[in-house]
C-alpha cells in the first residue's frame, strides 16, 4: 500500500514525502507543478535514498485520479495541493475556489469511487477568523476568514464534515496549521516562494542573503508587547511529524477530527528579526510600514488536543527554525533555480 501526497513537490509536501520515505512508506506524489519544481523531489530522493512515484497531474482531473487509484494501491491521502497566496486569492477568487474547493471535491469523489477513505487535509488557523481570546483551541467556533483563500479552506472543512456525517467509511483529519517555517536540517529542501515573498520568514531570509534590501514591518501600533504582530511559528519538520501521527490515529477511528498544529508560543515581528540576526550573524534592515489589510494583532495555538490525542507536540524551538531556514537560504540563494 502507498500513501498519496497531493501537492507533494511543494514546500510542506516535499518535507512530508521525505519523512514518509524515511519511515518506510511507499509514496505516490500528484502535483501539477503550478507552484513547485520537480527539483525538490530529486533532492528528496537523494536524501532518502529512494524515490516517490511522481505523477504530473491535477487534482481537478478526474480521469487522472481514476487512473492513479487504479494503478496504485493507496491506503491514505495527504492532501496538500492548493493555491495559498492571500493577495492572489483576493484578485482571482474564482481560480482559488476552483482549485482549492472544486479540486478537493473531485479528489474526494475519486477516493470514494476507489474505496479509499483515509484523508488528511491541510487546513489553516485562518478558519478561526478574528476576535478570539488567545490561545486558540479547536472548540472555538470558526469565523469568517478575511479572504477567499481562507474561505476556501473553511469551505473544504465544511464539505469534509458533511461527507463524514453522510458516509461512515470516512476517517478524516483537518489539520489547522499555524505558521509553518524552517527547512529540512540538510539545507537541501526548503521554502522557495515565487517572486516577492508574502510571508515574514522567507522575506527576512531574502534580506539577510542580500536578495532584497529592506523588510517592511507591517504596523507597530498593535496591542501587543512591542506593537508588532505576534504569531505561532512552527518548524516544518514538526508539522510533518504531526501528519504522521494523525495518519496513525486515523487507522483506528472514523469520522472527522480537527487538530491545531502549532507550538503554543507566539513571537512578535521584532523578536523574529532579532532572532534571525542572532542565528545568521547578518544585519536585517527593516522599516516600519502601515498595517497590512486583513492582519490580526496576535494568533497562537493551544496545542493541547494534539498532544493528548495524537501524542504529538512540536519539539523544535525558534532558534532551530531560523537556523534551518538560514542554512537552506544560504545554500540556495535563488531557491531551486540555483
Ligand atoms: P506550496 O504552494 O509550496 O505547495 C502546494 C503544492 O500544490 C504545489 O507544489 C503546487 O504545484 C501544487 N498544486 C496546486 N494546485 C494543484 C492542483 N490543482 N493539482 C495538483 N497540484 C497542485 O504550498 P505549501 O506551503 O507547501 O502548502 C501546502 C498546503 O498547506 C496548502 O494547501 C496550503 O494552503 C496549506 N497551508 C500552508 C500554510 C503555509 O504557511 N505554508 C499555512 C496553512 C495551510
Ligand atoms: C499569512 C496569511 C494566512 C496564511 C499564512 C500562511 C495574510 C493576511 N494571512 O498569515 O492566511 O494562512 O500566511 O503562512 O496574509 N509581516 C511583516 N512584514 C512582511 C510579512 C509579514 O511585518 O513582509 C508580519 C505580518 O504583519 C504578521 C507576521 O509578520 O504580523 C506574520 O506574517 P505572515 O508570515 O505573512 O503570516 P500570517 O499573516 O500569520
Amino acid at each position: 500500500m502507498a500513501v498519496l501526497v497531493t501537492g507533494g513537490a511543494g514546500y510542506i509536501g516535499s518535507h512530508m514525502v521525505l519523512t514518509l520515505l524515511e519511515a518506510g512508506h511507499e509514496v505516490v506524489v500528484l502535483d501539477n507543478l503550478s507552484n513547485a519544481s520537480q527539483e525538490s523531489l530529486r533532492r528528496v530522493e537523494l536524501l532518502a535514498g529512494k524515490a516517490p512515484v511522481f505523477i504530473k497531474g491535477d487534482i481537478r482531473d478526474r480521469h487522472c485520479l481514476d487512473a492513479l487509484f487504479a494503478e496504485h494501491s493507496i491506503s491514505d491521502v495527504l492532501h496538500f495541493a492548493g493555491l495559498k497566496s492571500v493577495g492572489e486569492s483576493v484578485a482571482e477568487p474564482l481560480r482559488y475556489y476552483e482549485n482549492n474547493v472544486a479540486g478537493s471535491l473531485t479528489l474526494c469523489q475519486a477516493m470514494a469511487a476507489a474505496g479509499v477513505y483515509r484523508l488528511v487535509f491541510s487546513s489553516s488557523a485562518t478558519v478561526y477568523g478574528d476576535g478570539h481570546p488567545m490561545p486558540i483551541h479547536e472548540g472555538l467556533p470558526t469565523g469568517r476568514p478575511a479572504n477567499p483563500y481562507g474561505h476556501s479552506k473553511l469551505m473544504v472543512e465544511d464539505v469534509l464534515r458533511d461527507l463524514a456525517k453522510a458516509d461512515e467509511h470516512w476517517s478524516i483529519a483537518l489539520l489547522r496549521y499555524f505558521n509553518p517555517v524552517g527547512a529540512h536540517e540538510s539545507g537541501r529542501i526548503g521554502e522557495d516562494p515565487n517572486g516577492i515573498p508574502n510571508n515574514l520568514v522567507p522575506f527576512i531570509a531574502q534580506v539577510a542573503v542580500g536578495r532584497r534590501d529592506t523588510l517592511s514591518v507591517f504596523g507597530n501600533d498593535y496591542p501587543t508587547p512591542d506593537g508588532t504582530g505576534v504569531r505561532d511559528y512552527i518548524h516544518v519538520m514538526d508539522l510533518v511529524d504531526g501528519h504522521l501521527a494523525a495518519m496513525q490515529v486515523l487507522t483506528s477511528q472514523r469520522g472527522v477530527s480537527t487538530w491545531n498544529l502549532g507550538t503554543g508560543r507566539g513571537y512578535s515581528v521584532l523578536e523574529m528579526i532579532k532572532a534571525f540576526e542572532t542565528v545568521s550573524g547578518q544585519h536585517v534592515s527593516y522599516k516600519v510600514a502601515d498595517r497590512r489589510e486583513g492582519d490580526v494583532a496576535e494568533c497562537w495555538a493551544d496545542p493541547t488536543l494534539a498532544r493528548q490525542e495524537l501524542g504529538w507536540e512540536a519539539m523544535r524551538g525558534l532558534e532551530e527554525m531560523l537556523a534551518d531556514t538560514w542554512r537552506w537560504q544560504q545554500a540556495n540563494p535563488q531557491g531551486y533555480s540555483d
